[in-house]
Parts: structure tokens; C-alpha cells; sequence
């Protein structure tokens, strides 16, 4: 079932949303070589604690840690280990918090030092990707016409999307329904009206779009070992089109 939130729903949603976003910002000067996603999950976990929020990801279904870390080829849901950071490695997290009960979802892939040539490539594709759909909501069009842009652009760029793994309804809870795809078909699915509240978080692979999971059970990567990058918001269809939630304040 597919939940239209009210206006003070969407009010009730902003600090959550704002402040997983805050903490991207906050991140972002320690992506440098040497340091562990074990270092960025504590620096993430800490924020989040002293903001009076809560990392959603922390036992999530078992998941160990307070935020995903996803390197290289890693695909999404990566582990904070002690594992070091390396120069031209490209890293996503992904930080999802809880505030007064409802959910903010934000990621982003950075460069670690100079990023090579090959990784610049995909991670500005993955960033373009998420604009792309993001383009196409508001009321009247689609689940699909979201996919099929995105799949068209990331196509022709001689990349692929990910299937496995989607955008997602929000709010209460993590992940409510609907299901948004990076792929599909112009004009099919769910017909999108406002309140409707997901994200969209395509998963772009610079090899072929197969992927697998680890032992771990969580950790997902590409098949074929190539880069895979993603950037991921929470939004709300308005009256007129769009809002992005996931903004950092000031
Ligand atoms: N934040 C991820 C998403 O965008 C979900 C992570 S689930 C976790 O939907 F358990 F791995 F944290
Ligand atoms: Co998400
Ligand atoms: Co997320």
C-alpha cells in the first residue's frame, strides 16, 4: 500500500531528512586515504547520537554498524570494517537517521584523493543518473517513466544499473512501499500523485549490471569486479513536481 503523508507528515519528515543529509557534509573532509570505514561509522554513529537521532541502519535485519560503506566495487550495504582507504578509491555512504520516529535516507559516492579517470566517469554518471530521475517526478507521470530515464541515460553512457536493489517509500518505516526501479518502461507502474514520499538511489556498475552478495549476507558486488558508484534522496511529489528533503540546513 502505497501511503500519501500529510503536510504535517512531510513537516514531521524535514529534521530526519535534514539531518542525514548534515551528516554528508559533516563526513566529507575525513574521505581521505588511511582512514577506515570503521573510523566513518563511528564519526557517523557519534553525530547522529549527539543530534538526539538514531541510525536506522544499526540492527536493521542484523545489519552490525550505524551506516553503509561501500568501496569500489562494492555495490551497496558494505560493512564498516578496518579495512583502510586508499588514494583514487571512490567510497558511498550511506546514512539513513531516525527522528521522532521517521526516517531520512541520503548517500553519496566520493572521491578518496585524486580519482582516476575511470572512477571519475561512473561516479558522475551515477550523480547525473539520480538528476535524471529526479527530473521526471511529479503528479501524473509514473514509477516508469523514473526508470526508463535513468535506464536510457546510464545505458548510453556504457554503464549499467543495478536490478537487484531499488528506491523505496519512506517514512515510518525504512523501506515502504512502493518499490522504485532504476529500469523500466515510459508510461508504466504507478501513477505518482503528491505525498507520495520515496527516494531514488540508482546503483550504476561501469562494467555489467550482475552482481553478487557476499558471505556476509550483506555486503553486494559487482560480478565482474568493476566500479559501481550511487547517490541516493528522499523526496515528496508536490503539487507542481518535486522536493528533495534530503538538504543539508544552513
Ligand atoms: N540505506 C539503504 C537504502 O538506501 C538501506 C541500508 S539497509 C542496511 O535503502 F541494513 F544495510 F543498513
Ligand atoms: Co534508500
Ligand atoms: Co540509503
Amino acid at each position: 500500500m502505497v501511503q500519501i503523508k500529510t503536510a504535517a507528515d512531510i513537516e514531521a519528515m524535514r529534521p530526519a531528512c535534514r539531518h542525514a543529509a548534515d551528516t554528508l557534509v559533516m563526513i566529507e573532509p575525513y574521505i581521505q586515504p588511511g582512514i577506515t570505514t570503521d573510523e566513518i561509522n563511528e564519526l557517523v554513529h557519534d553525530f547522529t547520537i549527539k543530534a538526539g537521532a538514531i541510525p536506522a541502519p544499526l540492527n536493521y535485519h542484523g545489519f552490525p554498524k550505524s551506516v553503509c560503506t561501500s568501496v569500489n566495487h562494492v555495490v551497496c550495504h558494505g560493512i564498516p570494517g578496518n579495512k583502510m582507504l586508499n588514494d583514487g578509491d571512490i567510497i558511498n555512504v550511506d546514512v539513513t537517521s531516525i527522528i521522532n520516529g521517521w526516517h531520512g535516507d541520503n548517500s553519496k559516492t566520493f572521491f578518496v584523493g585524486t580519482p582516476k579517470i575511470r572512477a571519475k566517469k561512473v561516479v558522475d554518471v551515477a550523480r547525473q543518473a539520480l538528476e535524471i530521475g529526479i527530473e521526471m517526478v511529479r503528479p501524473g507521470a509514473t514509477l516508469g517513466d523514473i526508470g526508463h530515464a535513468i535506464q536510457k541515460y546510464v545505458e548510453g553512457e556504457k554503464c549499467s544499473v543495478v536490478r537487484e536493489y531499488c528506491g523505496h517509500g519512506i517514512g515510518r518505516g525504512f523501506h515502504e512501499d512502493p518499490q522504485v526501479l532504476h529500469y523500466g518502461r515510459k508510461g508504466e507502474g504507478l501513477v505518482l500523485k503528491p505525498g507520495m514520499v520515496f527516494t531514488i538511489e540508482p546503483m550504476v556498475n561501469m562494467g555489467r549490471a550482475a552482481v553478487k552478495l557476499l558471505a556476509d549476507n550483506w555486503t553486494v558486488v559487482t560480478r565482474d569486479k568493476s566500479l559501481s558508484a550511487q547517490f541516493e534522496h528522499t523526496m515528496v511529489v508536490t503539487e507542481t513536481g518535486v522536493e528533495i528533503l534530503t538538504v543539508p540546513s544552513s
